[in-house]
């Protein structure tokens, strides 16, 4: 029987996640930081807190042929003026960054003798407006560079891991609202739209699975284009960028008027 482990495994992904596994016969050992989480969407609960190294070793112990770090978060709360709060910053940036890193490097120093898959779950949101939850999205862009950058260095020492990266778009639920915080009429509008006409759990399950039984390193959804664009920009024009993201937050804030 093989073994998956998912991180978020309480969450709208995660859940979802683990009752596919399940149906394919899988045993799921679902990660959370609750200690008395209670569902039909996994076999075995392993209570971790997702913070340190020995969080991340911990999870090697079940002898899991994938793990899905997919556990995250989005600000919930911003301050005056909608500055970012560092305790905000700082649980993001450890749960959507650094854990998912850790778990990386801990595969890394295993001696195994079959094939482990870590894939990290992303975001296409990792160049949006900085109305939009730029805290999120500076930890996503994280992810996606350390894995794409150690990843193959980390596949080099050790062949049996590869360290691969999933970049879901909105997903109807909960996290897909969080942004809304900093936003104006006009930007919610846009942030409605989006969520309003995302998929719900257990489709993007299907393609997130199918993509994993896979040899693709990165998995994306489609990207509008308005998202490209940023992207191009932030890569080939930085200045640029920076101005674009000056004048979308004038226009996309609750903040200016
Ligand atoms: N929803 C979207 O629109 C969307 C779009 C693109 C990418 N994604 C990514 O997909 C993944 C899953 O999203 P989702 O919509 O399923 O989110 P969700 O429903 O909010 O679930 C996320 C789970 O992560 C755990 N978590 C939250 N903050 C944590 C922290 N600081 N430390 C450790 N665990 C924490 C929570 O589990 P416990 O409380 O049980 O520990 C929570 O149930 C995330 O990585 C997200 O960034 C989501």
């Amino acid at each position: 029987m093989k073994t998956v482990v998912i991180t978020g495994i309480s969450g709208v992904l995660g859940s979802a996640l683990g009752k596919y596994y399940l149906q394919q016969g899988w045993k799921v050992v679902g990660v959370s930081r609750q200690n008395n989480l209670e569902g039909d969407y996994f076999s075995e609960l392993c209570t971790n807190q997702q913070k340190s190294e020995a969080d991340a070793r911990s999870l090697l112990k079940y002898d899991p042929d994938l793990i899905i770090v997919n556990a995250g978060q989005i600000e919930t709360e911003v301050g005056a003026e909608g500055v970012p709060l560092v305790d905000q910053f700082e649980a993001i940036t450890t749960v959507n960054y650094r854990f998912p890193a850790l778990v990386g490097l801990a595969a890394a120093d295993m001696k195994l003798n079959r094939r482990l898959d870590v894939v990290a779950i992303g975001s296409i949101a990792d160049g949006s407006p900085s109305c939009f939850g730029p805290v999120y999205h500076a930890s996503k862009i994280a992810v996606h560079y350390f894995y794409s950058g150690v990843g193959p260095i980390v596949h080099h020492a050790n062949r049996n891991v590869r360290m691969r990266l999933y970049r879901p778009g909105a997903i109807k639920g909960p996290l897909a609202w969080a942004p809304i915080n900093r936003l104006n009429e006009k930007g919610y509008k846009i942030r409605a739209k989006r969520v309003e006409g995302a998929p719900e759990g257990p489709e993007v399950v299907e393609k997130i699975a199918n993509w994993i039984s896979g040899d693709e390193w990165v998995g994306t959804y489609e990207e509008p284009f308005s998202f490209k664009i940023f992207k191009y920009l932030f890569a080939l024009a930085p200045n640029a960028f920076y101005k674009l993201q000056l004048l979308g937050w004038r226009k996309g804030s609750k903040y200016t008027t």
